[in-house]
């Protein structure tokens, strides 16, 4: 029953690591333990979970309150009787060490992976082994040296925390070609590795979004599967990086569709980190030096850099927030950046999922604002959303009734069918603004100068949104009670395939919402 000292090479790992400042390693040791919620194999949860603490606990037992036997125990053959008062305050002092270790190691490592508590209980452990090198000074080493009996269990644990930190996996939901888009496959795959400034995330709902069809469909072309995609996230920070200051384990957090820029160019400085020249996807790209390929929010977890995490304000509920993480952001940005406010008429062209939060940001903002559809099929959901006016494309001189009278138009489409740029153009006053977010498949269109020459509009488009643009959008839509519309469908392969088929017939109002995580991936 040596077992008072069976933690010794794992805690060694734990201080290696710190000592080192080797935040993998680090983090291998937690992992090891299951702080992270990753799930391993039974016999190791049983030994760190159960027999583990309940070793430590009878050790203490025995240290504390029956010294001849844990002498014995341990292997002290010269151990003498009765205990010398030296040795007995040693093992006091052993046992309660072990008794607040064990209590630590069960209840407090168990519940938190901020690692600044991790460093206190190493420093406990720390003072715990100097007891450990007294007692040896007094009994001699023989109590610790017997590797054929418990303490052997001791020489496997490196291993063991190498073989754990091997497989941290996550799991999600992935397509293995455009060629068999609507066939979802569970499976484990590798994540990124674990930066100084990244933050695990458990995944609670995730949004779907039209670039997720886009994309698994081949719609954009050639893609890096298997892809799990998902860029609408909400979930709980369960791990922290050594340097994020930004976000802490146990916040509800969300991610976005980007995921990473270099935060030092010119672009990143000025809060247009959307535009950085490196910037990266949040599913489908390849991070650097890795070669592994980001995957989405169809998964049990996603692992990204603090920057492009999120905390979500307890006012919106999680399937609430999540769309608006890419859809919203999509269209928050270029409203705020195009100056949509009291006194102008803005026009939201599409009713999908970024339309409809366009609506509803445009208008929590204060601008006149106009949802143009294709028919009137969504005429009275617009008005419920609070646009103020609708127009119907597929009505005969739809336009002319408003020509030269919009100052800005944000145009969502994801297709260019029957796309008649030049008469939404007509619509805007004098340098008025035509920003499009959609992102069709196919060639484009052809754009004329005299097309835009009657009212010398100026024709862009915007990207997603800066950190600072999203965490104004959530604040706003807490603070004006802006609810997304969403259909909440429980993530599984056949619910994914239906709701894929639904998307692509543009059949949703507005916004599917993947939810019930914990029967797929574990609570
Ligand atoms: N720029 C960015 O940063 C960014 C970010 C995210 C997504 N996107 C892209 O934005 C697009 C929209 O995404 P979403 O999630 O909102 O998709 P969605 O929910 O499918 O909505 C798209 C809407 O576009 C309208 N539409 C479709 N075909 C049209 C056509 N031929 N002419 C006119 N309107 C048409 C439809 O509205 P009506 O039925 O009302 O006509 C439809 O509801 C996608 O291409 C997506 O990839 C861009
Ligand atoms: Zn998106
Ligand atoms: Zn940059």
């Amino acid at each position: 029953m040596a077992c008072s000292s069976s933690e010794g090479f794992w805690r060694l790992g734990l201080l290696a690591a710190i000592l080192l400042r080797d935040g993998e390693l680090m983090l291998a040791v937690v992992d090891a333990t299951e702080v992270a919620g990753f799930s391993l194999p039974l016999p190791y949860r049983l030994f760190f979970l159960l027999i583990e603490p309940i070793a430590t606990l009878l050790g203490a037992y025995y240290a504390f309150f029956n010294q001849p036997t844990y002498l014995n125990l341990t292997h002290a053959a010269s151990a003498p009787s009765p205990v010398p008062l030296g040795t007995s305050i040693a093992l006091s002092q052993l046992a309660n060490l072990y008794f607040a270790f064990a209590l630590t190691e069960a209840l407090v490592l168990r519940s938190t992976s901020d690692l600044r508590v991790w460093k206190t209980v190493l420093f406990c452990l720390l003072v715990a082994d100097f007891g450990h090198l007294y007692t040896v000074s007094v009994l001699g080493p023989q109590i610790y040296w017997n590797v054929f009996e418990w303490n052997a269990i001791d020489w496997g644990n490196i291993g063991y925390l190498y073989f754990a930190a091997s497989m941290r996996k996550f799991t999600g939901f992935q397509v293995n070609g455009a060629d068999t888009w609507l066939e979802f496959h569970k499976n484990e795959f590798q994540p990124k590795p674990f930066g100084d400034y990244d933050v695990d995330i458990k995944i609670e709902c995730c949004g779907v979004c039209g670039s997720d069809l886009h994309t698994i469909s081949g719609g954009w072309g050639e893609q890096n599967f298997p892809l799990a995609v998902g860029h609408e996230i909400v979930g709980t920070a369960i791990r922290v990086g050594p340097k994020v200051t930004l976000i802490k384990p146990g916040q509800r957090v969300g991610v976005g569709a980007q995921s990473y820029s270099c935060l030092d160019c010119r672009q990143c400085k000025n809060d247009n980190e959307t535009y950085c020249q490196k910037q990266l996807d949040t599913y489908g790209a390849v991070w650097p030096d890795t070669g592994i390929v980001s995957q989405g929010g169809y998964s049990s977890h996603v692992r990204t850099h603090e920057h492009w995490v999120f905390p979500i304000p307890d006012a919106l509920p999680s399937t609430v927030a999540a769309p608006m993480l890419c859809a919203g952001l999509t269209a928050y940005s270029p409203l705020v950046r195009n100056g949509c406010g009291p006194g102008k008429k803005v026009g939201i062209v599409g009713l999908g999922g970024i339309g409809h939060l366009g609506v509803l940001f445009a208008k929590a903002l204060g601008a006149e604002v106009w949802a143009i559809s294709r028919t009137h099929a969504k005429e009275e959901d617009a008005r419920k959303l609070g646009a103020d006016g609708f127009l119907a494309t597929a009505d005969k001189d739809w336009n002319k009734e408003h020509v030269m009278t919009f100052d800005l138009i944000i145009n969502t489409a994801n297709s260019f069918e029957g796309f008649d740029l030049d008469a939404y153009l007509s619509l805007l006053d004098v340098h008025g603004r035509w920003v499009s977010v959609g992102l069709p498949e196919g060639d484009g269109i052809k754009i004329r100068n005299q097309t835009f020459l009657g009212n010398g509009c100026f024709i862009g488009s915007s990207h997603l949104g800066s950190r600072k643009e999203t965490l104004a959008m959530l604040q706003l839509a807490a603070d004006k009670g802006i609810k997304t519309w969403v259909e909440e469908v429980p993530i599984n392969e056949k619910n994914l395939a239906t709701i894929m088929q639904r998307l692509h017939k543009n059949d949703v109002k507005y916004r599917f919402c993947l939810t019930n995580y914990q029967d797929q991936f574990g609570a």
